[in-house]
């Protein structure tokens, strides 16, 4: 067991956790939606198509002026990660470091997320990280809905690219927008959603930097992940 994993276990209380079943990436062939369909009954291949192709998806983003949030960026935070995941990550909006590194999660929330994938046994690399707004509000508030609006285009289009197996919705806001609705974080946890019409499995856990000022709820946390592994990975 690595370092990082130990850390996020010790973190949590959990003495030992050995997986079943380690979390091999799927060669995504073709026939690798088929294979996600059969993750539960009832959940089709995604059936969105994407209608940009990446190269034209991020220029889009880098010179979005969509809303009023592009005069105070330093630049635009895209997403990073592998292009073909099985697990998508999602957040609510990059914060001072994110912005000026034009990088998702890089902060200590980040640091904290990264720690989270590890215990799971998955790294940054191989999930694909995105946020719900591609630029940083003013200090840090909560996204504004004429402001999610006009960015939720660009997150459906990467999520029609990527075609990931489950996405993990982290915190209240990008489990709120993602989902659209307001049930409140904690009565979302440990049930399986939909996105959209794709039917892409969705699981909602707490925001890193919410445990980050709340350590005692990082079992739930440990709780939610799992719930995801039971519906995000198994069947591989
Ligand atoms: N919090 C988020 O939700 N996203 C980031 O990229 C960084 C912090």
């Amino acid at each position: 067991m690595d370092d990082l994993r130990q850390q996020y276990l010790d973190a949590m209380g959990i003495a030992v956790w050995v997986r079943r079943h380690p979390p091999a990436k799927t060669e995504r062939s073709p026939g690798a939606a088929a294979t996600a369909a059969t993750l539960s009954d009832e959940v089709p291949a995604a059936s969105e198509e994407p209608v940009l192709d990446w190269t034209t998806l991020q220029a889009r983003v880098a010179s979005c002026t969509k809303c009023e949030l592009h005069r105070t960026r330093t630049q635009t935070v895209f997403g990073t990660g592998d292009r073909r995941a099985d697990w998508m990550v999602v957040g609510e909006a990059p914060g001072a470091d994110e912005d000026r590194q034009g990088q998702p999660f890089v902060g200590r929330a980040g640091q904290l997320l990264n720690a989270m994938l590890r215990a799971i046994g998955l790294s940054r690399e191989r999930v694909y990280i995105a946020n719900i707004l591609k630029c940083r509000p003013p200090r840090n508030r909560d996204p504004r809905p004429e402001e999610v609006t006009c960015c939720e285009d660009y997150l459906h289009e990467q999520v029609a690219l990527i075609k990931p197996r489950l996405i993990l919705a982290v915190g209240r806001i990008a489990a709120h927008n993602l989902l659209k609705t307001s049930t409140p974080l904690n009565r979302m946890r440990g049930r399986l959603y939909r996105y959209s019409d794709t039917g892409i499995p969705v699981v909602v856990t707490y925001h890193p930097a919410y445990l980050l000022r709340s350590p005692k709820e990082k079992s739930k946390a440990w709780q939610d992940l799992r719930f995801a592994i039971r519906n995000g990975l198994e069947g591989e």
